[in-house]
């Protein structure tokens, strides 16, 4: 089996590397050819280089973990943000579609407009509130043109690998008195380990039950908001013996409204994945246990 990955260096792409390469044969690609194999194009601004690339290789699979990711930047550039979020995963779907191939692509949170308390199943109306947003929804509708396609949905995603939230708070926390951080967006960070192993796991299980072709939703187990995971983490940090002048009790709660920002963020960002643990016979861990691995790497 032949696996194309593109976005092979961001958080999702770079543990794809690990987590897809017992599955097949596997071509990683990033947006500068000179890096390629065989000059192969995954630049998502470059439409036709993308078509070209994917008929050359001729693969069984296409996993993408390429997007537009700067939630604030897409405000300024919308057109830059729907190439490489909506056009770009289109051109991979109608590809995908021509060669029989299976197409996973992730998705967001974002897509909802963030209103109630009850975590958002796959089939609820959409409302974006951002660029990002609504550039995504787009992305979900046309790579949904590919019949052998998973989308995964998921939210708060960080690594060890590069920076991430749980990073920025520590360094706050060993800088400054307090933290001031916002306690009304609720979701679950989940852990670019833990989505490239459940791709993983369902695409194998796909390829042998076509009818699990859809749309799923995949966060870790629970809920918090960035207050309760900035409190978390400089918990587990301070129990790893890191010594900070910030701990947990000095984390101090605030509103969205209190922090704007030029993109409008959703407020319920909860998601339930019954769907996708029914459907692949899987379980999702608790959030807290994957940053809790993540801080004992980082922080050893
Ligand atoms: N991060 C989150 O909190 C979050 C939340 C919900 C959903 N998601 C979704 O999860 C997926 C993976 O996200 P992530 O957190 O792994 O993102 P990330 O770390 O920001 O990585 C984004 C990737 O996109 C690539 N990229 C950027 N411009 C490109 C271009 N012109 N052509 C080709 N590739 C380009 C980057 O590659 P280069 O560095 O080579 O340019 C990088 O590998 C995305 O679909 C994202 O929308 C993420």
């Amino acid at each position: 089996m032949k696996i194309l990955l593109f976005g092979r260096g961001g958080q999702v792409g770079w543990e794809l590397q690990r987590s897809l390469s017992v599955l097949g044969e596997l071509v990683a690609l990033g947006s500068d050819a000179s890096h390629n194999p065989d000059g192969l194009c995954g630049d998502f601004s470059h439409l036709p280089g993308l078509a070209e690339t994917i008929r050359r290789v001729k693969p069984d699979v296409i996993v993408n973990a390429a997007a537009h990711t700067a939630v604030d930047k897409a405000e300024a550039e919308p057109e830059r943000a729907r190439a490489l979020n909506a056009l770009a995963p289109g051109v991979l779907a109608a590809e995908a579609q021509k060669l029989g191939a299976w197409l996973l692509h992730y998705s967001t949170d974002y897509v909802f407009d963030g209103s109630g308390q009850q975590a958002w199943r796959e089939g609820d109306a959409t409302g974006p509130l951002s660029v990002y947003g609504k550039t995504k929804l787009e992305g979900e509708h046309l790579v949904s043109a590919c019949a052998k396609h998973l989308i995964f949905r998921t939210s708060w995603v960080y690594a060890a690998r590069g920076g991430n939230f749980a990073k920025t708070m520590l360094r706050l926390a060993g800088e400054r008195d307090t933290l001031t951080v916002i306690d009304d967006q609720i979701g679950a960070p989940t852990s670019a380990e833990l989505l490239a192993d459940v791709t993983a796991h369902a695409l194998a299980k796909a390829m042998r039950a076509p009818e699990l072709a859809g749309l799923y939703h995949c966060v870790a187990g629970g809920e918090t908001s960035w207050y309760g995971y900035a409190r978390y983490v400089l918990g587990q940090a301070q129990a790893l013996g890191c010594q900070l002048k910030a701990g947990p009790d000095q984390v101090l709660p605030t509103a969205t409204a209190s922090y704007p920002t030029p993109a409008r963020r959703p407020l319920n960002s909860r998601l339930d994945t019954l769907k996708l643990q029914a459907a692949f016979g899987l379980v999702l861990p608790p959030w807290q246990q994957g940053v809790a691995r993540m801080l004992a790497e980082t922080l050893n």
